[in-house]
């Protein structure tokens, strides 16, 4: 904390996070789901939002590629710039958990100790990692945007998988393995968790 920042003081409004809840119908809680590049994070996050939202539920999915066109766009794909990205997004979803929002936030977050500091920023209370796992070999052939394609010929450095480490969940609070699961039935095992976890 800098000399300024130390002048500075919490404003404690009048709605708590629990009325706004209770205004909702449900309470809040983050979705962190960690994989790599291919293995069906984004697809699954947005299917789990048009149910909740048709559900009437509020929720609302941050993922890598949007993300960084704007709020990260100044981060590159150095371990220092994925910690930032990563920060910065457990700061701004639990910014959206304040206002009973069902977050999920779909980034490769390759690293454990990135994880671990959004599971710190965001509260064990409302953090939960959902390991989407797919071998590497099927997100490769699958090379929805033809990223792996570049990062092989060596035209995409730091590449997550190829040049850049995945460190796996060890013990993840669900898992959805989109190399035997279809697309539907991943989006209702996550739908049914979170209809568990946001019941007031
Ligand atoms: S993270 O590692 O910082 O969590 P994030 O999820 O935001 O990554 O962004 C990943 C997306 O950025 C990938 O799906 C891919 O489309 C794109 N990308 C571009 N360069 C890289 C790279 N070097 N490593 C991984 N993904 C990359």
């Amino acid at each position: 904390m800098s000399e300024e920042q130390k002048h500075l003081t919490r404003f404690r409004g009048e709605v708590s996070r629990r009325d706004r809840e209770e205004f909702c119908g449900h309470r809040s809680a983050v979705l962190w789901f960690t994989g790599l590049s291919g293995s069906g994070k984004s697809t699954i996050a947005h299917g789990v939002e048009k149910r909740l939202h048709d559900a009437g539920m509020r929720s609302y999915v941050f993922d890598g590629d949007n993300v960084r066109h704007g709020l990260c766009s100044d981060l590159s794909f150095s371990p220092a710039a994925r910690t930032e990205n990563i920060r910065r997004i457990a700061e701004v979803s639990k910014l959206f958990a304040e206002n009973s929002t069902i977050c999920m936030c779909a980034f490769i977050s390759p690293l454990m100790s990135d994880r671990e500091m959004a599971r710190e920023i965001i509260g064990d209370d409302d953090f939960y990692e959902i390991f989407v796992t797919c071998p590497l070999s099927v997100c490769e052939a699958r090379d929805v945007k033809g990223y792996y394609k570049l990062a092989r010929e060596g035209k995409i450095k730091n590449y997550t998988g190829i040049s850049a480490p995945y460190e796996a969940p060890d013990n993840p609070d669900l898992l959805v393995d989109t190399d035997v699961e279809t697309l539907e039935e991943s989006i209702d095992k996550v739908f049914g968790f979170i209809l568990e976890k946001v019941r007031l």
